[in-house]
């Protein structure tokens, strides 16, 4: 093997991940939709029709050689109104599961990304304390009828950027901007995690079955200090602790967590004006001095972030599953090299001892990016909205060469 080649673990597991809001459309009954109507940002309406068109998506993923997918259960289908549960939307999503289990493909299944059910939502979603109680019940309802299909469970995806979009910067519902608010959101998340976890456990060891992998998805950014000023190095180590790694250590402390699920993007060039927690936060470089590619919507790519990140995490011992990766462009050669860039620090990584199960790429289809609308185009698989459909890119077909071969 030349030292140019990459060859990963033949059991590694390889995909693409989607969220339900975020592709499945007309999710009427969640937070986002309300919230998309009250501010007049682009609605994300039909999204990319998956509720329906998700067999010919799974054809594709398929296609690519994927052996792993990533998705989300929509808690406000699932559970439309307090204490009310739809037969007919969980026996959508078990089909969803095994139309993925028929194609080999291993589903991971993530229990709350992002959106929230209308009536949580008006009782205060997060803020409130009985969020949790209401969250278990509703993962009991969904691990009951799905645990013999699924081997791995993400209970909550960034709780991190949840709370920082949701109630520090105040852009995403319910658009609080509040330290406080945050931290009562961030414990009202962890203390569901944890309730999620046992409760998991508890189905499958009712179940006989074996007991499968939980964790969470964390967003980690690398944290650049764009000169080695006091102020930065602070500003970089807060980050670091707040955003990265405390989450992790709180779980790991409960025992709750079985890997560690890593989103990693960008870079964050951290430049701080002056004293004064906002300022520590939040402050960014606005010199362009040190230029990097970026994608569609301004972030840096920053392969060696990923290798640096994975490397501080080695110390938890436990192993990573990397659940995103990826880059809005128009440019598709920049999609795949910005794939091949983080599978050779994802191999560097390991390499050096950290034990990875799998790369999911962000994500399967071109979808709806939040506040930033449809425009950000993230697929390995293009989205015509007009008439839904759908093209695959080259980037996927250079990708599906690795997860076939396992060599990059
Ligand atoms: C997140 C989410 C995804 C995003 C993706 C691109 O990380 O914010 O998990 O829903 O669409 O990360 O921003």
């Amino acid at each position: 093997m030349s030292d140019d080649m990459h060859r990963f673990p033949h059991n590694f597991l390889w995909g693409a991940a989607t969220s339900a809001y975020q592709v499945e459309g007309g999710n009427s009954n969640a937070d986002w939709w309300e919230w998309e109507r009250k501010v007049g940002k682009e609605a994300s309406g039909d999204a990319c029709r998956h509720y329906e068109l998700y067999r010919q998506d799974f054809d594709l993923a398929k296609e690519l050689n994927h052996n792993a997918h990533r998705l989300s259960l929509e808690w406000s289908r699932i559970e439309p109104e307090e204490g009310r549960f739809s037969d007919k939307e969980l026996e959508h999503y078990k089909n969803v599961i095994l139309a993925l289990k028929e194609r080999n493909i291993e589903p991971v299944v993530t229990l709350h990304h992002f959106t929230n059910p209308v009536w949580l939502a008006k009782q205060g979603g997060w803020l409130n304390i009985k969020a949790e109680k209401h969250f278990l019940r509703f993962a009991e309802k969904v691990v009951e009828a799905l645990a013999d299909k699924v081997r791995f469970w993400v209970t909550i995806n960034e709780p991190n950027v949840y709370t920082y979009h949701s109630y520090i910067l105040g852009v995403w519902p319910p658009q609080e901007k509040s330290y406080r608010k945050a931290e009562q959101v961030t414990s009202n998340l962890l203390a569901a995690h944890a309730g999620a976890y046992r409760l998991i456990r508890d189905i499958y060891r009712k179940k006989n079955l074996v007991i499968p992998y939980i964790s969470i998805a964390e967003s980690l950014q690398a944290f650049v200090p764009c000169s080695k000023t006091l102020k930065n190095r602070i500003a970089v180590y807060l980050r670091e602790r707040w955003f990265n790694f405390s989450v992790i250590e709180k779980l790991i402390s409960s025992h709750t967590l079985d890997f560690i699920g890593v989103n990693y993007y960008t870079r964050q060039l951290v430049d701080v004006e002056s004293w004064g927690p906002n300022h520590l936060v939040l402050d960014v470089c606005k010199r362009n001095h040190d230029p990097r590619r970026k994608n569609s919507i301004g972030w840096d790519v920053y392969p060696e972030g990923l290798y640096d990140l994975l490397i501080k995490l080695k110390k938890y011992h436990l192993p990573v599953f990397i659940l995103e990766n990826g880059i809005c462009t128009q440019d598709d050669d920049l999609r795949w090299e910005y794939i091949a860039e983080h599978l050779k620090s994802l191999k560097r990584a390991m390499d050096k001892g950290v034990s990875v199960l799998g790369y999911i790429y962000w994500s399967l289809l071109d979808n709806f990016e939040w506040d930033k609308g449809f425009s950000p185009r993230f697929g390995l698989i293009d989205v015509d909205y007009g008439t839904y459909r759908r093209s695959v890119r080259q980037s996927a077909r250079n990708l599906a060469e690795v997860c076939k071969t396992g060599i990059l």
